[in-house]
């Protein structure tokens, strides 16, 4: 097989990078929807926050058989790399998945990394490969959905009107796309709620948030062609920015939603913001986004509180993922 790196421009090998990854998510997780060519090129081009993955595709005579991701940040995390992995199902268990993951860890090598992590879907071959490869389990994660079809409304907004009477120290407020400027830094302190959220045994540093890194992630998040919503909460009294939750919506299929963080800082926990906001969010969102039909959102197994609010709400789950990781 041929590894080839490539980058955002490269439109052959993005199509040829798209059809493993969807080859594979058709078998390994049919419930996800596929990646499209515009998702996987903004991906590449703009990434979470500004910093972007660098992909590969193995080659085998031409036909693409591979694909393959790695991910760093300068932010924080310096030990880390995180890679990804995939092959296509007609050519599995002929050592094409080893030979990229070695070139990846190469990579990761060569980034001075001395740790790496990888995920898969809750399976025999993600655990089979990653066991093999001296990857031990260190967290799982479970993918819920809201089909807002189904929601009850009704106990949304019973909800929301509970979690109001007891949050009623707390302004609640709506902004669809950019945070202006001289809210960044307040924004960035916000984001960083973020990390009290389990991550189990995975060998992880707090991430650092900064008023740029704000910037970069509205900046990357948007020119992927998202719309952005947030729902945050300000402590009327100190006017404190106390809690948020964000969520995108696709341009291209406009029925899809995904929910980013929903955090709330630790000195305003324990009076019901995190329900409210995300069910300000869902009120919010019936009215000026009704095409919408699903929320996915992303949790750590372990995440009890989150997960509650997500359950009363509606999510159910529809897959659950394992995170792996190493030293090198
Ligand atoms: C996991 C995946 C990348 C493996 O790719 P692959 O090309 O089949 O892997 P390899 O042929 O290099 O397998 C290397 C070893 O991993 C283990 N392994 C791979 N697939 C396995 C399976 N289905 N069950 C048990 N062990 C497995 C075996 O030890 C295998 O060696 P062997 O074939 O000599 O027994 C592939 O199944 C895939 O794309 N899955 C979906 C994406 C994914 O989950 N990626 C990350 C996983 S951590």
């Amino acid at each position: 097989m041929e590894i080839l790196r490539f980058g955002p421009d490269d439109s052959d090998r993005l199509a040829q990078h798209l059809e493993i990854v969807n080859a594979a998510r058709a078998v390994d997780a049919p419930w996800e929807h596929p990646a499209t060519l515009r998702g996987q090129e903004g991906r590449f081009r703009h990434g979470w926050d500004g910093e972007v993955e660098t992909p590969y595709v193995g080659l085998d005579e031409g036909t693409p058989v591979a694909a393959g991701q790695i991910a760093t940040t300068d932010y924080d995390n310096l030990h880390l790399a995180w890679v990804g992995v995939q092959v296509h199902p007609d050519h599995r268990r002929r050592g094409l998945g080893t030979a990229m993951l070695e070139e990846l860890l190469t990579e990761a090598r060569a980034r001075g990394r001395t740790s790496v992590g990888i995920d898969g879907w809750d399976d025999e071959a993600p655990r089979g490969f990653a066991t093999r490869h001296g990857f031990e389990q260190k967290s799982s994660a479970i993918e819920r959905r809201q089909r807002l079809d189904e929601v009850d409304w009704a106990t949304i907004e019973r909800l929301r009107a509970e979690a109001s009477g007891v949050a009623k120290d707390y302004e609640i407020l709506r902004r669809e796309g950019r945070t202006p400027d001289h809210e960044l830094e307040e924004l960035a302190l916000l984001a960083s709620a973020i990390n009290d959220a389990p991550t189990d045994d995975l060998d992880i540093e707090d991430e650092v948030f900064s008023a740029e890194r704000m910037r970069g992630y509205e900046t990357a998040q948007l020119a992927r062609g998202h719309r952005m919503f947030r729902v945050w909460a300000r402590h009327r009294e100190t006017g404190e920015q106390a809690g948020h939750t964000v969520v995108l919506v696709e341009e291209e299929r406009p029925h899809l939603a995904h929910q980013h963080d929903t955090a709330v800082v630790r000195a305003h926990r324990g009076h019901r913001l995190g329900l409210l906001l995300k069910t300000e969010m869902n009120l919010w969102l019936r009215e000026v986004q009704p095409q919408l039909a699903e929320i996915s959102t992303w949790n750590a197994e372990s995440n009890d509180h989150m997960i509650g609010v997500n359950d009363a709400i509606g999510y159910r789950v529809v897959g659950r993922e394992l995170e792996f990781q190493k030293s090198l």
